[in-house]
Order: structure tokens, then sequence, then C-alpha cells
């Protein structure tokens, strides 16, 4: 089968034949119908990051995906040929508390593997393997935007951190509720314009930053579901001094992660999610006045990676509100499909505008029929 296969750490990608993976019993057999192409798959092609299988001399890039069952081995039940699904990325340690029942987002030794990124074939292929456990069954209703439901998880998790981390300061009882909650999402790639849906469906005033003026289609999209955007290309001084409860940043910038925790309320909550260059310049950080005002201010910064299953479920069900709130806005944060053959431009830097290019791995992506 066709497959796009890295050999990291050495930068590039190639178009590939590599041998199918045989569908063997409690298995299922997945068409891909399309992925998604994030940072981290730029990453990945730079260089910078992935691991292949042990033993094996490439890795399959792709984890943000949809397919289609083709084929069930004996044994499996819940899933037929044709069913839509999207495959969870990572695959637990099977040695810690959180990896032995299924939360290895939260896996603690370390020794976990995610497909398409480190230690595990990915989805940029015609086709994939995996066990019911990790597979999510999309209605069809949903084929159009459901490529987005693993960032969609990412942010799901993100979000539900922060909110846990607010909830300590949740009124007593008979106290009165508080003022709507603000939230700032700092960057307005595909996991920033997710966390702005989300934290609009979920009650906040929702504000919005990138490097950008109004035209590009993030900033007309935010403003389609009431949330406001802001260019802060010439620094947070944008911001006129605005500070939020919860702060969801997704641009991997430590230089911007750093100003961001000037932008709290006091019991306010950051939560990282861009993953940084760890080998970027030092930085100088007048850390003492930011500390005193985090300790002073009961705030809170955490950080935030994957998503277990349940995340993928929760988004699921967000994009459902989100079509029925915004008919056609999500599909909009899908600005590009381009045919695998196409992947050089695609995974060498951003396809211009977009904010989420999706490669289709069969003729017509999620569109294409059943066969
Ligand atoms: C993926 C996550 C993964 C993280 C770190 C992100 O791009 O969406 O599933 O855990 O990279 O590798």
């Amino acid at each position: 089968m066709r497959a796009i296969v890295v050999h990291p750490p050495k930068p590039g990608a190639e178009l590939s034949d590599v041998p199918a993976p045989p569908v063997g019993p409690g298995e299922v057999g997945v068409q891909v119908l399309e992925c998604g192409v994030c940072g981290t798959d730029h990453d990945i092609v730079g260089g910078k990051y992935g691991r292949p299988p042990a033993g094996s001399p490439y890795l399959i890039l792709g984890h943000e995906n949809l397919g289609r069952v083709r084929s069930v081995g004996p044994g499996v039940i819940g899933f037929a040929p044709g069913d839509l699904v999207v495959a969870t990325v990572r695959r637990g340690c099977g040695r810690c508390r959180f990896c032995r029942t299924n939360r290895s987002d939260f896996c603690e030794t370390g020794l976990f593997t995610e497909r398409g990124i480190g230690g595990a074939h990915g989805y940029m292929a015609e086709e994939y393997v995996d066990v019911p456990e990790y597979l999510i069954r999309i209605p069809p209703l949903l084929a159009s935007v459901a490529v987005l439901l693993e960032p969609l998880s990412v942010v799901e998790k993100a979000i539900f951190q922060g909110q846990r981390v607010l909830d300590r300061k949740e009124p007593t009882p008979g106290e009165p509720k508080t003022a709507t909650p603000s939230a700032l999402v700092a960057g307005t790639g595909a996991i920033g314009m997710l966390a702005a849906f989300v934290l609009t469906v979920r009650g906040y005033r929702v504000m919005a930053i990138d490097r950008h003026g109004e035209e590009t289609p993030a900033a007309s999209l935010l403003r389609g579901i009431g949330a406001t955007h802001a260019n802060t290309a010439a620094g947070l001084g944008a911001l006129e001094g605005a500070r939020f409860d919860l702060v969801i940043e997704a641009t991997g910038s430590v230089a911007l992660d750093f100003t961001l925790i000037d932008r709290l309320n006091p019991n306010g909550v950051l939560v990282l999610t861009g993953i940084p260059d760890g080998g970027g310049p030092a930085l100088p950080v007048a850390g003492g006045s930011l500390l005193r005002d985090v300790v002073l201010g009961n705030q809170a910064i955490v950080g935030s990676v994957n998503a277990n299953r349940t995340y993928f479920e929760s988004g699921l069900r967000d994009l459902t509100v989100f079509a029925e709130r915004w008919p056609g806005a999500t599909e909009r944060m899908i600005s590009a499909r381009r045919p695998v053959e196409e992947f050089g431009e695609v995974l060498s830097g951003h396809v211009g505008g977009s904010i989420k290019t999706v490669l289709t791995l069969a003729p017509g992506g999620a569109a294409s029929p059943a066969g």
C-alpha cells in the first residue's frame, strides 16, 4: 500500500510502497480517507521530533485521521464494514495505573507510543489496523468535519484541565453565580480555533489573538461565533490591560507563554498546549514579579498534552453542538483538502491562509463513497 514515510531524525518525507498490515483476530482493518496535518507533523518532517517503531527503518506519518472500516477480524463486536471511525493516538505503556485504565494521556513512565509520532506507525497510509478500544465511531452526518476530532480531543482535555483548576473557586452554596467567565485563546491555528469554539459553547466570553489583521478566515470565523479577535503582532499591549479567568495557549512560543501569565485574573489558569522548541535560546524573564503574582493571586499554570478516548467522545458531542449552533462554521476550518500526491508542498510548509490542511488518502476524502 502507499504511505507517507519519514526517517526521523533525518528531515524529509516520501510517498512509498509499504506492506499493508494484516487484520488479525479482534482487530479492525480501516481504509484511511483523510489525515489532518499539524505542527507536530511539520516538526517530524523537519527532523526535530518523531521515532520509528522498534525494528522499523521508517515511520508512517499521520495522527489526525478519519477512515472507514474495511474488514473486521474474528471476535470483533460493535464495528462493521462501512462504519466511519477516528482512531486515538497514544498507546499506553501497559505498566502505570493510567495506561492500565486507558488514560495513557497521563502516562507516568513515558514508555507510551504515539501513532504517527513516536514508536508506532500512523495513518497517512491507505490502511491501518487497530483494536476497537482505540476506535471512535463517527456518525455519517459529521463525516465532513470528523478529521478535526483528534485536535479537538486535545482541546477538550486542555479546557477540562483548566476548568478543574478554576472549579477550586466555585461559589459556596447560596452564593450568587459569578459573572460570565472570560477566556483568552492565544493562536488561531486549528487548536486555537477549536478552543474558541468550545469555550464559547461552554459560556465563556472569548477573545482570540494572533499576529494578523481582520481579513483572515480565522478572524472572520471568530466574528461568526461571537468571539473577539485581536492582532497582537506588536505585543500584548493591544489587549489594553484586559485579564482573563482562563487562558489557553496554542502557539508553542516560549516568550509568549511568559507574557500570558500576566494576562491572568486573580485565581486564573493558564493552560499550555503548544509544544515549545526545547533547544530554543534562553530567555530573560522577570521571574520574581511573575511568580509573586502567581502566588498572591492563587493562579495556576498547567501543561496539557494528548487526550484519551473520553475527550474524543466529548469532542464528538461538541462537533454536533457546533453544527447546530453555527452551521457550516466547523467545515470552514478545513481550508484546504489536497490529494496525498501533493504531500511535499503540504508537509514542507503551510498552505497559504489555511487553518487546517487535510491530505486525502482515498479519492474524495471524507466524501468518498463507501465501497
Ligand atoms: C498530538 C498529540 C500528541 C502530541 C505530542 C500532538 O500533535 O495531537 O496526540 O500527544 O502531539 O506528541
